[in-house]
């Protein structure tokens, strides 16, 4: 049996995590830094670097004990780590311990692409999952629709233009005096308030598949400078309305055309509640399984990147010891 030790230190999330080849995750500890950030209403790339570089030998250290493996020795038979895209500095961070760790062990090391380590995480949570998937790949920093014949063989059909959806979360939170990260607060003012109290334009009703949500951000920004008397829940349902729509009448435009045995949703929007009900919807109708992340699936974990690493230490090899971070590295391109 092949155990990897996974590293993910892309965003604010110092994680690390054990996983079999059998996608059975042994540990898992995840750390976050976003109590520093809040005050700034996002994340701070230097203040991540330096939580990292504190957090990183300790976090990796609790893996390995919850795994009941030695701290010295460890059964490990290789570490991944995510190698992008991210911030540079917490990308460099994870790379260089992931480093040292293979070195110090005496086994190989792999980058592996975060976006690639989110499509895997279905696999963790139910490893006999039937493919093609359709997967709403949807967080912080990416919004898009993905084609997944198999493990670690995808085809991105779609993505946004402009910001991400839980980057429009975020800044329609910031717009609306709310704390940061804005999707959680949005989502939990949304459940009280009137979807239709806002009038807010569909963005992207062409027939493809790409995502756009800048322009909504900015209709509720203009739409509440002319209503300021419209009660902030109501706000937050008629926003929440109009991002489901879109990702779900995309969504429902590619399930149309492919023919797939299951949806799935991944990164930390799939943590909305009304993207969850919806995606569900959709999946009775069309009569495939549904794949919902648990919420510790739906952040930015290690277990996920450990997932993506078995897969591509077994199609690729071993990345070479030079390997440096890639902040902008896309899902589709080879670093
Ligand atoms: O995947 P993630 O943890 O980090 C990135 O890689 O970006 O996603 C974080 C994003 C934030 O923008 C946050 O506002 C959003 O996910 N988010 C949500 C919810 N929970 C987190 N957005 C909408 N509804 C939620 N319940
Ligand atoms: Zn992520």
């Amino acid at each position: 049996m092949t155990v990897v030790l996974g590293i993910e230190t892309s965003c604010d999330e110092t994680a690390a995590a054990v996983v079999d080849d059998r996608f059975h995750v042994v540990s898992s500890v995840i750390e976050s830094s976003i109590d520093q950030h809040r005050a700034f209403g996002g994340v701070v790339p230097e203040l991540a670097g330096r939580a990292h570089v504190a957090t990183i030998g300790p976090v990796v250290a609790r893996a390995l004990l919850a795994a009941g493996l030695d701290l010295h020795r460890p059964a490990i038979d290789a570490v991944a780590v995510t190698s992008g895209p991210g911030l540079i500095g917490s990308l460099l961070v994870g790379l260089s311990a992931a480093k040292a760790y293979a070195m110090a062990w005496g086994v190989p090391f792999v980058g592996v692409n975060h976006l690639e380590g989110h499509l895997f995480a279905p696999l963790l949570e139910q490893a006999d999952l039937e493919w093609p998937l359709l997967t709403l790949l949807v967080s912080g920093g990416h919004s898009m629709i993905v084609l997944q014949s198999g493990p670690g063989d995808h085809q991105v059909l779609g993505e946004s233009i402009d910001d991400a959806a839980g980057e429009a979360y975020d800044k329609v939170a910031r717009w609306l005096g709310l704390g940061y990260p804005g999707g959680p607060e949005i989502d939990r003012l949304a459940q009280a308030g009137r979807a239709g109290a806002l009038k807010l334009p569909v963005s992207m009703t062409g027939a493809d598949y790409d995502l756009s949500f800048s322009g909504l951000k900015t209709a509720v920004v203009r739409a509440t400078e002319k209503h300021g008397d419209v009660a902030l829940a109501d706000v937050a349902a008629s926003f929440q309305a109009a991002v489901c729509e879109q990702l779900l009448r995309k969504l429902r435009a590619a399930l149309e055309h492919y023919d797939v045995a299951g949806v799935a949703l991944a990164g930390g929007v799939a943590a909305n509640s009304a993207l969850r009900l919806g995606v569900g919807e959709l999946a009775a109708e069309f009569a495939i399984a549904c794949h919902l992340p648990t919420k510790e699936m739906c952040t930015d974990n290690a277990a996920m990147i450990a997932a993506a690493g078995l897969y591509r230490l077994a199609a690729d090899g071993p990345s070479p010891m030079n390997l440096s971070a890639s902040p902008n590295w896309q899902l589709v391109d080879v670093p």
